[in-house]
């Protein structure tokens, strides 16, 4: 068991880190910079990157730091990408009982999301994961949900989150109307090569390890499978970590990397 092999007190590189585990690089600095400027000045937001750099993850961490009495997060994760779809979706989340028609649901939203600004004074924020999944018309619809601010006090926050396909998406001429909403974007990329070093320092830290349990050549191999991108990072370092224990290897070297790499299939 690579556990006992290595003397960790939990598994490193899981899937789930708590809150105090997330790794601060640059990217995901700058990601936050711009979600606040997002929640403070409203309006609509963009983040995209690669599946697995860490896009969900930083808009879920984000949003937990919200006040739940000023802010209603509201998060929804698109698989039919239709209109109707995204709209029941929208007035579940906003606990209404939605309407059999297009039209009378968005007239139902509307008036629960001015109902919660004024009311209740608290301001929502739509978050659309995997929004490359939105189907053209669907996509249009959201500029629409943006638009009742007749007294110019903003009702809605959206943030897109999505895979790069979202930004070719968006360029298009008929999604114009969002396009010009969008105030924020970040594309998220990778961690850099000293990041990645650092990462796995405190990974390893974090389970219980200060050695360092990848050489330089092992590091580098990883940094040039992985890109930097964390889920690729996470499965290639614990798989390398899993075939050094099988073979009683105290450190990970470029062999065990490169092995890891195609058992890992990256
Ligand atoms: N800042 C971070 N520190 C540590 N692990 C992270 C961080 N951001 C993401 N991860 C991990 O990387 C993996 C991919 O993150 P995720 O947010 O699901 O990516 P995406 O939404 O871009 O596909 C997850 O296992 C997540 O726990
Ligand atoms: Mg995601």
């Amino acid at each position: 068991m690579v556990e006992t092999f290595f003397g960790f007190k939990k598994t490193p590189f899981g899937d789930n880190p708590d809150g105090k585990q997330l790794f601060a690089s640059q990217a995901w600095n700058q990601v936050k910079a711009r979600l606040q400027f997002l929640v403070e000045h409203r309006g609509a937001g963009l983040i995209t990157g690669e599946v697995g750099s860490g896009k969900s993850t930083a808009a879920r961490s984000f949003t937990a730091g919200l006040n739940p009495n000023l802010f209603k997060v509201m998060y929804l994760h698109w698989t039919s990408g239709s209109t109707l779809d995204l709209l029941r979706q929208l007035a579940l989340e906003l606990d209404l009982e939605p309407s059999h028609y297009r039209g009378d649901l968005a007239r139902q939203i509307s008036q629960a999301i001015v109902r919660l600004n004024e009311s209740k004074k608290q301001h929502p924020l739509l978050i659309c994961d995997e929004a490359q999944l939105l189907r053209p018309p669907a996509l249009e619809q959201l500029p629409l949900l943006l638009n009742f601010d007749m007294d110019s006090s903003r009702y809605l926050t959206l943030l897109l989150v999505g895979q790069p396909l979202l930004r070719r998406m968006l360029s298009l001429q008929m999604h114009e109307a969002l396009r010009q909403r969008i105030a924020v974007h970040y594309h998220l990329e990778g961690l850099s090569r000293e990041e990645l070093d650092a990462y796995l320092a405190q990974q390893l830290k974090a389970a219980g390890v200060t050695q360092p349990l990848f050489d330089d050549t092992a590091r580098q191999a990883l940094y040039q499978a992985s890109k930097g991108i964390l889920r690729k990072v996470n499965k290639l370092a614990l798989t390398a970590l899993r075939l050094a224990a099988s073979r009683k290897a105290a450190l990970v070297d470029e062999t065990i990397l490169l092995d890891a790499t195609t058992e890992a299939l990256l």
